[in-house]
């Protein structure tokens, strides 16, 4: 897996060429052994029409660390071929069409890459997204060549009685020396990165559902046997995702069956086979006793996000990898859709409104703190980037959650039903192909009837957008100017190389009087009859006016409602008047908003005080902010939790120049105590009265009663004394009778302080020794302690290193103690002595030499090194420097040597 001769050469986009020949079929036969499987491959190969020129002279086949048994042409063993580090080259074609067959081995046992055909206890899987199918057997391995594949799975029947791949089951009999056989054929077109198959011991939780056409359909979920109990919240998940694409956006079903399985060792979340979805044992593993709240909302929206996948994603691919949001972005769209309308399920019109409002808070917190942080950073890339190196860094927030947000646009444009009339043109268009971007745009204009053409930038340029908001009251003309202008921030040169022109901002806008409601919304020259209380503008323009009139008052604005855009706006509110917009916006987003942006003010206020060495002190008018909203019952306690939720400290670092993460930490522990202190009785009234009654269910409303209930305990740990909390936290780690708060009351006891969470610790780990998924969280929680002052964190994460069931092969192992360290524990992990940085170099070079897709995203931890202060920058650039010298993968020489450049 040496890559030195492709270190660093970069694929490029305007360099796309369609492919010389197509494949009209294939045949796979594994003889599957973990040492070494065999793959026969018989391809019905075609020069494609009008290909011409040298790259149409020889077929040259992908293929990657495969050793080839023989070829052979027609029926005939063919010698003239060149088979080299990249694949195989064959030459003296016979005809421009023809079969050829080709037979390869592979070594399962011996991939600890996860990509391409692995073992994982004693099971095989397969991971081909991106290009891991050329590690299975030579091939057209681009998304552009679609076929149709009939796939022969054989094995020994003792130890792999189930033998799965794409489609239908067509045919099962016995072989000799006790193996077996099944045959599967998947009628529907498709590109290698969907390939898929599975074999090992493994039982299926099945239901069967009719769809609307009338048709019966077979669901499974494949798990270890033991595993069954803790399937049955997927299987509902996937149930209510058939309905909900039908329901909302018309689209069924199409295979006789499909399946689900679970894997421990993956390298992502999951994954869209056709008909054959695999899945992180993570997103589909749950009971009340061993996951959280929050994982069963991941369940649910993993699950969707992968069966929505089938249509936006497999019925319609991508032409080539550039594309990668059009299926990303627009999927990840479609599943924080679907979970908004399952938590507003069954609920009264405001209850509704509430739960889908915490949906997108959560999902744009998520964006601003990840997904801005990667747009100003060395690996800022568009949503539809122009190059990469290695295509599996670019799986990132910027093709996942921006591109979810440029979709959002267009159905904030044209709404709900405008959007559907672009998805119905774009399916009718491209069903079975493999397109762009600008295909997908195409279809949004063409149904509404609009020129898109300016749209495009969204996808063309890096960098996340601000909007500057002036704003002008003419009392005696009883107008209303609101002045938008566009631009960037400061950005990277490759960034800004691609910032050529203003965007198409769609900028939702309310206006607040002074009783707290909505005035109603007249713009000069508008034609719109009626008089909104929420309208989205259009700033086409670098600078733009709009003028309202008949106002009444002198209104407050609430900018960009719904974060209708992936934008920062600027505008010089004042405190009270954040804390006026915090107490009454109509929209819960910017009510949300308004809170946050006056906590973040006063953090950046106390990180500066802090670094300078000054005593920290609060304006009790923010405490009093906060204690209005987690008292006001009207307010959806979900709603209360997100708002009480402070900025994080990586969020906050990001605001800042040269910043100090441990003056940020200072900052943001002196604000928690003086809420937790400030609010004290309010807190524990809070927790009395969410706490939830009768059995355990992960709904949007009793989840969001103990997540109140728990972020309360939270500050009360962080009270002054403490000790009314350690009882109540050990008290509810005793009597829980949920994982949510079982590791709430352990997470608030670790912030107490470590001795207090000694025998909670202890017997959480003989409790859940032998559960996987819950043993990560036992080594999440002691990686993200904060510890007392003076004190290294990153000691126990060594010891914890060490532990038996510490293993870094595991991707979720890993993640639980090494990635929650470097990027859930700011402040340990920037110590000053650098102790965090030469702990992460030496895990990025050692995860480097088995998993470069999991090395490489650890190597992230450190992209952002330029924002520190002198002594971390020097810091992390010597971390950076050891392991640009010492890497092996492509993927990990990419992020280095972009962060150092
Ligand atoms: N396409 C998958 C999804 O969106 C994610 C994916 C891409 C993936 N590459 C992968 C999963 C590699 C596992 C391994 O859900
Ligand atoms: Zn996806």
């Amino acid at each position: 897996m040496l890559d030195i001769s492709a270190a660093s050469v970069a694929v490029r986009r305007l360099d796309y060429a369609p492919p010389a020949f197509l494949i009209d079929e294939v045949q796979l036969e594994f003889d599957l052994a973990p040492t070494k499987t065999t793959v026969t491959n018989t391809m019905r190969i075609r020069r494609a029409p009008g290909a011409a020129g040298a790259a149409a002279r020889d077929l040259v086949l992908h293929g990657d660390d495969l050793d080839l048994v023989s070829i052979a042409i027609d029926g005939r063993p063919w010698t003239a071929y060149t088979a080299n580090d990249d694949g195989l080259t064959v030459s003296a074609l016979p005809s421009d069409a023809f079969t050829l067959k080709l037979v390869n081995t592979n070594r399962p046992a011996a991939n600890t890459s996860l990509s391409g055909l692995y073992v994982s206890n004693r099971n095989f899987f397969t991971q081909c997204e991106a290009e891991g199918f050329r590690r299975i057997t030579y091939f057209l391995d681009r998304p552009d060549v679609m076929t149709t594949y009939t796939v022969t799975l054989r094995a020994a029947r003792d130890d792999y009685p189930v033998l799965l791949a794409n489609g239908n089951l067509v045919e099962t009999g016995e072989l000799p020396d006790g193996r077996h056989f099944a045959k599967w054929h998947d009628p529907f077109v498709k590109p290698s990165y969907l390939f898929a198959l599975v074999a090992g011991k493994l039982a299926a939780r099945e239901k069967r559902i009719r769809i609307r056409s009338g048709e019966e359909k077979l669901l499974q979920v494949w798990v270890e046997p033991h595993d069954l109990p803790k399937t049955e919240y997927a299987m509902d998940s996937l149930v209510h995702s058939i309905e909900w694409d039908e329901e909302r956006f018309g689209l069924p079903l199409d295979l006789e069956r499909f399946m689900i399985v679970a894997v421990s060792d993956f390298n992502m979340g999951a994954m869209e086979n056709k008909g054959l979805n695999i899945f992180n044992t993570k997103y589909v593993l749950a009971d009340a006793q061993t996951a959280t709240d929050f994982d069963f909302a991941g369940i649910e929206a993993v699950v969707g996000h992968e069966y929505f996948h089938n249509w936006t994603g497999n019925r319609v691919t991508c032409r080539d990898w550039f594309q990668l949001s059009l299926k990303e972005g627009l999927t990840v769209f479609r599943d924080q859709e679907f979970s908004a309308d399952m938590a507003a399920k069954g609920l009264s019109p405001e209850a509704a409104a509430a739960a889908r409002a915490a949906r997108r808070i959560d999902d744009v917190r998520g964006l601003r703190q990840n997904q801005f942080a990667e747009d100003a950073g060395p690996m800022a890339h568009p949503v539809r980037p122009d190059s990469y190196v290695e295509i599996n860094n670019f799986y990132t927030m910027t093709v996942y959650e921006k591109g979810a947000e440029v979709v959002r646009m267009y159905q904030t444009l044209f709404g709900r039903d405008g959007f559907r009339k672009g998805m119905d043109l774009y399916f009718k268009r491209h069903d079975g192909h493999a397109v762009t971007c600008d295909d997908f745009r195409a279809a949004m204009a063409d149904a509404n009837g609009r020129d898109l053409a300016q749209f495009e930038r969204w996808y063309s340029q890096a960098g996340t957008p601000r909007v500057a908001v002036t704003t002008r009251y003419d009392a005696a003309a009883r107008t209303y100017d609101v002045t938008l202008s566009q631009g960037y921030g400061p950005s990277s040169a490759a960034a800004k190389a691609t910032q050529t022109g203003p965007l198409l901002i769609p900028f939702a806008i309310g206006l607040v009087g002074a009783d707290g409601r909505d005035l109603p919304l007249k713009l000069e020259g508008g034609t719109r009859a009626d008089a909104p209380t929420t309208l989205v503008l259009e700033l086409t323009e670098t600078e733009q006016t709009f003028r309202f009139v008949d106002v009444a008052e002198a209104p407050l604005p609430s900018l960009l409602r719904d974060f209708s855009a992936p934008v920062i706006v600027h505008y010089d509110y004042t405190d009270a008047e954040l804390t006026f917009l915090f107490a009454h916006d109509r929209d819960a987003f910017n009510r949300w908003e308004a809170g946050q942006r006056l906590a973040t003010r006063a953090l950046l206020g106390l990180t500066a005080a802090a670094s300078r060495g000054e005593a920290l002190t609060i304006d009790p008018a923010i405490v009093a902010a906060f204690g209005r909203v987690l008292r006001d019952e009207s307010l959806a306690p979900a709603f209360r939790e997100l708002a009480l939720t402070l900025p994080s400290e990586r969020y906050l670092s990001e605001q800042i120049d040269d910043a100090d993460p441990a003056a940020v930490h200072a900052a943001r522990q002196f604000l928690r105590r003086a809420l937790a202190n400030g609010l004290r009785d309010d807190l524990f009234a809070a927790y009395d009265q969410n706490r939830v009654e009768g059995p355990y269910a992960p709904s949007a409303i009793d989840s969001g009663h103990r997540g109140l209930k728990n972020v309360a305990l939270n500050y009360l740990a962080d009270l002054d004394d403490p000790s009314d909390t350690a009882a109540l936290a050990r008290a509810q780690y005793d009597t829980a009778d949920n994982m949510t708060d079982r590791s709430a009351a352990l997470a608030a006891l670790l912030q107490i302080g470590k001795p207090h969470a000694t025998a909670a610790l202890d017997d959480f780990y003989r409790r859940f020794e032998h559960d996987a998924l819950a043993l990560d969280k036992w080594f999440a929680m002691q990686a993200v302690r904060r510890g007392a002052p003076g004190e290294r964190v990153l000691d126990d994460v060594r010891a914890l290193m060490a532990h038996p069931a510490f293993s870094l092969k595991n991707p979720n192992r890993a993640r639980s103690l090494i990635f929650q360290f470097c990027m859930g524990n700011a402040a340990q992990f920037h110590a000053a002595d650098g102790s965090g940085y030469a702990f992460w170099a030496d895990q990025v070079l050692a995860l480097d030499a088995m998993n470069p897709q999991v090395a490489s995203r650890l190597a992230r931890a450190l992209e952002r090194w330029r924002k520190f202060t002198p002594g971390l920058r020097d810091a992390m650039r010597a971390a950076l420097e050891r392991v640009a010298a010492g890497v092996q993968s492509k993927d990990v020489r990419e992020v280095v040597e972009k962060a150092l450049a």
